[in-house]
């Protein structure tokens, strides 16, 4: 029988409602995390599922041989949760080819960038029996939910992890066929808070006067967070922010995007943002609060005349080099409570930190992913920083000592974490292309 095609592949590993932060996918992340241990074992790798307290790990090596350069090469299974489900335009977990681009909940971020690496390696493996480096795979399942256990899992395999540096596509690329080197990435804090009033919900005209609403009060406590020049408004927020370089800020004046583009490609009727910065200096190097969701009180059809018990927000705040998730997380937990309106009570819930990440693009290992990107694209390289964030990138910098080269694949316009989520077949077979450029680069020492 001849193999599958890398479309076939990655179809197989599309249909997986990988969905981490949903309970009941659990058995899907767990498939799906199967699916690739068989498909690395099928290429010649030895390879394991890891169980932890969350999702399971995947890790694969080739025979490593000493003397050879060890590249980890880092990526995830999970996926965004698919909701709105109605704005789709095919069912998330049937993948299909329209147009050239492959849509399907994770298409982009993250299994077929992942993907294109691991049919790279098994490409070239086929062709010479052999890679020129050792290759670690390590693809988990809790990335979207903030990787909650895989600094614990680093730590109890620091050994079997060994590496020379990690290497990762998990970012975007500036336009179509614009060969992009991602050098920073920014950390992130997130925390729900539930604004508490009175024990039942109430008659709004009984008792609507003389009772705090607490989704009013919500909105007051939301509106603190943020200077009328856009600044984030917590005390001590910006003091270990590092500034901006002139080389980077000048590269970036050179880049070849706008404003323009950006409100074309987000539909937004205008743009917003801190004083005194670009929108790709706001995006990839200064820090954000953002309310990612928010609730309370009726939501249904019609009318109802009601003071809710409560109300929600889901907050995230976008980290720089060099603020720490976790003095931030303080910082904003004590703002919150100073600034808590009268009549109501807050309770704060923390949720997942990761931090930011920088490194040096002029590097050893940052001109090796460049020149591997360039020999792939055939096209001089942009060098920028993004403003998402892969919290286990500064954490392989803190537990294995590496740096991470990340080289991404993604369109402005994949829709990651929306809807009608694609990744450009185009995209797919540079991935593998560029897995062997790299690997080539990398054995030269
Ligand atoms: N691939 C993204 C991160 C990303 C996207 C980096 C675009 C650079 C450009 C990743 O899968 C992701 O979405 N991460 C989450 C992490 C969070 C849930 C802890 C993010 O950035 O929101
Ligand atoms: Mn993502």
């Amino acid at each position: 029988m001849s193999n599958p095609s890398p479309i076939d592949e990655l179809f197989a590993f599309l249909r997986f409602a990988s969905v981490s932060t949903e309970p009941r996918h659990q058995e899907d992340v767990k498939a799906c995390a199967g699916w690739l241990v068989e498909k690395f074992r099928s290429m010649g790798l030895s390879a394991a599922r890891h169980e932890t307290a969350g999702h399971p790990v995947v890790l694969a090596r080739n025979a490593h041989q000493p003397g050879r350069r060890t590249v980890l090469i880092y990526g995830h299974y999970d996926v965004q949760p698919v909701d709105p489900l109605e704005l789709w335009s095919h069912p998330p977990f049937e993948p299909r080819i329209v147009n050239g681009k492959i849509f399907a909940r994770g298409a982009t971020d993250n299994k077929g960038q992942i993907l294109a690496h691991i049919l790279g390696v098994e490409q070239a493996l086929q062709r010479d029996g052999d890679l020129p480096v050792n290759v670690i795979f390590l693809v988990e399942g809790e990335e979207e939910i903030g990787s909650p256990n895989l600094r614990g899992f680093l730590e109890a395999h620091r050994d079997e992890l060994q590496c020379d540096v990690v290497a990762i596509s998990d970012t975007g690329m500036l336009a179509p066929g614009v060969p992009t080197f991602t050098y920073g990435l920014r950390g992130i804090v997130a925390l729900e808070v539930k604004v508490k009033g009175p024990a039942l919900d109430l008659h709004s005209g009984i008792f609507g006067g003389a009772i705090a609403n607490p989704a009013t009060m919500l909105a007051r406590l939301v509106a603190t967070l943020h200077d009328a020049q856009g600044r984030v408004a917590v005390e001590g927020f910006y003091d270990d922010v590092a500034p901006l370089q002139d080389w980077e800020r000048e590269l970036w004046r050179q880049l070849p995007v706008s404003d323009a583009e950006l409100l074309t490609l987000t539909g937004a009727p205008g743009l917003f943002g801190e004083t005194g910065y670009s929108s790709t200096e706001q995006m990839w190097a200064r820090p954000t609060a953002e309310v990612n969701g928010l609730g309370g009180g009726f939501q249904g059809v019609g009318s109802k005349t009601v003071i809710p018990k409560e109300a929600f927000v889901k907050l995230t705040f976008r980290l720089v080099p060099n603020q720490d998730s976790q003095k931030i997380a303080a910082l904003v937990q004590a703002h919150l409570e100073q600034h808590c309106p009268p009549g109501v009570t807050l309770e704060i819930t923390a949720g997942h930190a990761g931090m930011p990440y920088v490194m040096d693009p002029h590097s050893p290992y940052g001109q090796a992913a460049q020149r591997a990107l360039k020999a792939t694209f055939v096209r001089e390289v942009a060098l920028i920083r993004e403003g998402g964030s892969i919290p286990i990138v500064q954490t392989f910098k803190d537990v294995l000592g590496v740096e991470t080269m990340l080289l991404g694949l993604a369109l402005p316009d994949c829709r990651a974490h929306a809807p009608d989520e694609n990744f450009p077949v185009e995209n797919f077979e540079a991935g593998m292309r560029l897995n062997a450029a790299l690997l080539k680069e990398l054995a030269n020492r």
